[in-house]
């Protein structure tokens, strides 16, 4: 069928297999640009389909040959209805690995029960024996606990305090101001069970237990800081307590990897227009600005760009893996420039529906959007019929 974008909210309800193959396609090309890397040899990425941790797969794969596992939790396409854009990029990412002899095998699921647990030990002790690398990299809006059986929803609130600031619907371009009520207790403990490190700790104790993380293996979950601009309602808010708490996890999970001499990192990113970004109130105005000063600078990075460099620059070098005072590992660094969070606060005082198109990049952010569910990619006919109904090869 002939496939459009139909947009519900923040959401498109429609994806395109050929453009998503194409997105994928262009990444792996990217990151072959680039050289390869001494990296890791057999990865297991949670999160694997889409954002963060397709890129994370992706440069394991391409920038160092790596046999990748990869965990993600997809709708499969049915006659007349399009899958989820990380449905058809698991599709097109196993393709190329075939084609390019590297092994690759996919698991969809919810990374948060202990059956997807079980079962992704279970393939990697049949076929890999044991990992050297666990990318952790989910975002999701709920999880069911998998002892008590409670289903934690996060929700994205201020704590203390009612805030409004400026936000935009980058749909239609208006700037308006915006009012979040503070958060109770119960939000805080909800967001942090769905976003903190608990399942994070979870994975790495049932692959420590199954015996399957190689000597000297290391595991990387994400995180996010931003400026003062955003704090209220993403680093001091709800999101960022379960933020504070992964990141406290990680020094946790490195004492239980002591025994294989393992260590466990959170990397911190730059803000960029992913599923889970678009969903944050004031973050896209944000972002837009952002978008606009760093390509102004010439450092504007998507997150293949990040990942990429995260591997080559942080992790995979000769020498110590640099870490801030905190021991996080900074791959925000040039979001965070003095220069360019200067520009974005100025640009934060003008922004309103009238000057943000000069501003800001909406634009940039309309097409990033669009882009996620493989729609306005060039190269791509999309006056074309495409089957819909995509397997994903080497599905287990
Ligand atoms: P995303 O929405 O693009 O990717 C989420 C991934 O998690 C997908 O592969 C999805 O299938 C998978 N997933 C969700 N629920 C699942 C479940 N129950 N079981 C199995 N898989 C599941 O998100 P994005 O933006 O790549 O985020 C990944 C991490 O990076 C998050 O921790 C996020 O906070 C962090 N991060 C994001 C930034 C941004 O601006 N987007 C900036 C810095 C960090
Ligand atoms: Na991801």
């Amino acid at each position: 069928m002939v496939i459009e974008p139909r947009m519900r909210g923040f959401i498109c309800l429609t994806s395109h297999p050929a453009g998503c193959e194409q997105n994928v396609i262009n990444q792996i090309e990217y990151v072959k640009s680039k050289g390869q890397i001494d990296g890791p040899k057999k990865v297991l990425v949670i999160g694997a389909s889409t954002g963060f941790g397709l890129a994370s797969r992706i440069t394991s794969a391409f920038g160092s040959n790596a046999s990748t596992i990869g965990v993600f939790f997809e709708k499969a396409p049915q006659e007349k209805k399009t899958a989820s854009p990380g449905w058809y990029n698991s599709a097109a990412f196993q393709d190329q690995a075939k084609k390019a002899g590297l092994y690759a095998k996919s698991i969809n699921g919810d990374a948060f029960s202990e059956e997807v647990k079980n079962k992704t030990i279970d393939l990697i002790k049949a076929d890999l024996g044991k990992i050297d690398l666990v990318i952790y990299s989910l975002a999701s809006p709920v999880r069911t606990h998998p002892v008590t059986g409670v289903t934690h929803r996060s929700v994205l609130k201020p704590i203390g305090n009612t805030f409004t600031n400026k936000t935009v619907d980058f749909h239609t371009g208006i700037v308006s101001d915006i009012t979040i009520t503070p958060s109770n207790e119960e939000d805080i403990e909800n967001t942090v069970a769905v976003m903190g490190g608990e399942d994070w700790e979870m994975w790495i104790d049932a692959l420590l237990k199954a015996d399957v993380l190689a000597e000297n293996a290391m595991t990387v979950a994400y995180s996010y800081i931003g400026p003062g601009l955003t704090e209220a309602v993403y680093r001091k808010g709800t999101i960022g307590r379960a933020k504070d708490h992964l990141e406290a996890t990680a020094f946790q999970i490195s004492d239980k990897l002591k025994g294989i001499h393992g260590k466990a990192y959170v990397s911190v990113n730059k803000a960029l227009v992913t599923q889970a970004s678009s969903a944050i109130p004031v973050i896209p105005l944000y972002i837009s600005l952002l978008y606009k000063t760093m390509k102004e600078k010439g450092i504007h990075e998507g997150c293949i760009e990040q990942i990429q460099r995260l591997f080559s620059e942080r992790l995979y070098t000769s020498q110590n893996i640099p870490t801030d005072e905190n021991g996080r590992i900074r791959i925000d660094d040039w979001e965070m420039r003095e220069d360019v969070q200067q520009e974005v606060a100025a640009l934060w005082l003008d922004a309103t529906t009238e000057t943000l198109p000069e501003l800001g990049d909406l634009q940039g952010y309309k097409s990033d959007f669009l882009n996620l569910f493989g729609f306005g990619i060039s190269g791509v006919d999309y006056a074309e019929d495409v089957n819909e109904v995509v397997e994903i090869e080497g599905l287990q």
